[in-house]
């Protein structure tokens, strides 16, 4: 039985992307951040030697991509500004190169009636401001800030989506607990003070924009639902901290305005509250966001521990709960991660009920898959696989939305192969693949099938 799928009116079909990623940091102006520095002395952390420098050359092609977009049916695109880029060094002047190049993007994109939705920060502190102890300096919110008013004064007059961070407990987890970020500390105080001054300096960027501005301000968080082995007490006590660690750590202040007491009693038993200030409190309360960017990659299982943690090991969130492995699901073998598309539903069923049912969208969903050029058919990637993976995801979707939820559109990560972090090209996930010896793009399978959609607005199956 065929079942159509059709979504709401105006719903917001696209893909994101972010600076570091795809723009090349070798191109034009650019003052340092703390990818050029870590690849410049630790190449071999990153996939196969290859670093920043190039990556897909969105400098220089923007108008190809951007009329491949076009032709893809986006009707939105989610990109970020570096800040290293426009202020070079962090603060201080203006870079009216960068300037130029964020006006080309932005006004082709309008030309082609493709909103942009614009992000201030995606894992790229500038380097100087690292060297200042970036996010743990409380001084550094203020640049921040500083950086976010000049680029809604520069652009705010045709952006009226912006987005303050992208998954800001990724640096957390990368660069101060689990080694796979710059600065590779390891050390959970020091993890979260960076994550109380990156929500800090959240809030006074969406203070600041509502000050002077009336579009949308909001912030794109990777929720991972944090499945229990079983309804066994001692399991389901080890999912709700690792929900309080790893998803409401941020999407409780940024919605409610405030930290869950849960997640504040464990830290002070522990001895790691961060440092706060007068008015803090008061700051998060009245600065709430106007919508939620949602990343949904994977879920993620949890069981009570098996054995005490070695007193001797650093303090992790890790103390309180083991990851399980559920027997049977389903995976990408490719990139390792579970596929679990219902999460997609669950997540939004709990926007609904616990979060006001704030206005939100699929901000990051997307299927990484390594060595793509055995699926070369004709000159072209026949990503079946992608396809299905999208599709699946998107009938949850759709049940969210038929039952209430207040979800405006999807966005796949991503809309070319770009390079990612210390993966740098691994795994691939656009729409259209890049040839990285010639930068040439070319449409994959699923770039034909979600032309389609967003032309049906929806899709039969
Ligand atoms: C998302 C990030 O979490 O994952 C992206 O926002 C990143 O920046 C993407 O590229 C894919 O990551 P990976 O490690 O599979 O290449």
């Amino acid at each position: 039985m065929t079942v159509t799928y059709q979504f709401p009116e105006n719903f917001w079909w696209g893909s994101a992307a972010s600076a570091t990623q795809t723009e090349g940091s070798n191109n034009g102006v650019k003052g340092k951040d703390i990818w050029d520095q870590w690849f410049a002395t630790e190449p071999n952390r990153f996939f196969e030697g290859v670093g920043p420098g190039v990556t897909s050359d969105f400098y220089n092609r923007y108008k190809e991509d951007i009329k491949n977009m076009k032709e893809i049916g986006h009707n939105t695109f989610r990109m970020s500004i570096s800040w290293a880029r426009l202020i070079p060094g962090g603060r201080g002047d203006v870079n009216q190169e960068a300037v130029t190049f964020y006006n080309q993007v932005i006004d082709e994109l309008l030309a082609n009636d493709i909103e942009p939705f614009v992000n201030l920060f995606h894992f790229d502190m500038p380097f100087e401001l690292q060297e200042l102890g970036g996010w743990e300096n409380r001084e550094v919110i203020n640049d921040y800030v500083n950086y976010a008013r000049t680029a809604f004064d520069l652009f705010g007059d045709r952006i009226k989506t912006w987005f303050t961070f992208n998954e800001p407990i990724v640096p957390v987890e990368g660069g101060y607990l689990y080694d796979f970020h710059y600065p590779n500390i390891v050390d959970a105080k020091r993890a979260i003070q960076v994550a109380y001054h990156t929500m800090i300096a959240h809030a006074k960027a969406v203070e600041a924009y509502h000050k002077d501005y009336n579009g949308k301000i909001g912030i794109v968080l990777n929720l991972t639902p944090s499945y229990p082995r079983s309804q066994n007490p001692a399991d389901l006590k080890a999912s709700h901290i690792c929900d309080l660690f790893f998803n409401r750590s941020f999407l409780d202040p940024a919605v409610k305005g405030e930290y869950p007491e849960d997640l504040i009693k464990l830290l002070e038993e522990h001895g790691h509250l961060p440092v706060t200030e007068p008015g803090d409190q008061h700051l998060l309360k009245a600065n709430t966001v106007d919508l939620l960017g949602v990343n949904y990659y994977q879920p993620r299982r949890v069981k009570a521990k098996d054995s005490l943690p070695n007193p001797y090991s650093p303090f992790m969130p890790d103390w309180f709960f083991d990851n399980y492995e559920m027997p049977g699901r389903k995976m990408n073998p490719y990139r390792g991660w579970e596929i679990y598309e219902k999460g997609i539903y669950d997540i939004m069923m709990n926007l609904k009920q616990s979060y006001g049912n704030i206005e939100s969208f699929i901000s990051e969903n997307g299927m990484g898959v390594q060595n793509e050029e055995r699926f070369l058919n004709n000159g072209r990637i026949e990503d079946d696989y992608r396809i299905d993976f999208i599709k699946e995801h998107l009938k949850w979707l759709h049940k969210a939305i038929e039952e209430g939820c207040n979800v405006k559109g999807y966005h796949l990560w991503t809309f070319m192969d770009n390079w990612s972090w210390m993966n740098a090209y691994k795994n691939r996930y656009g729409f259209f693949s890049v040839d990285l010896k010639t930068q040439t793009r070319t449409a994959k399978k699923s770039a034909s099938w979600f032309a389609e959609v967003s032309q049906q607005n929806g899709f039969n199956d």
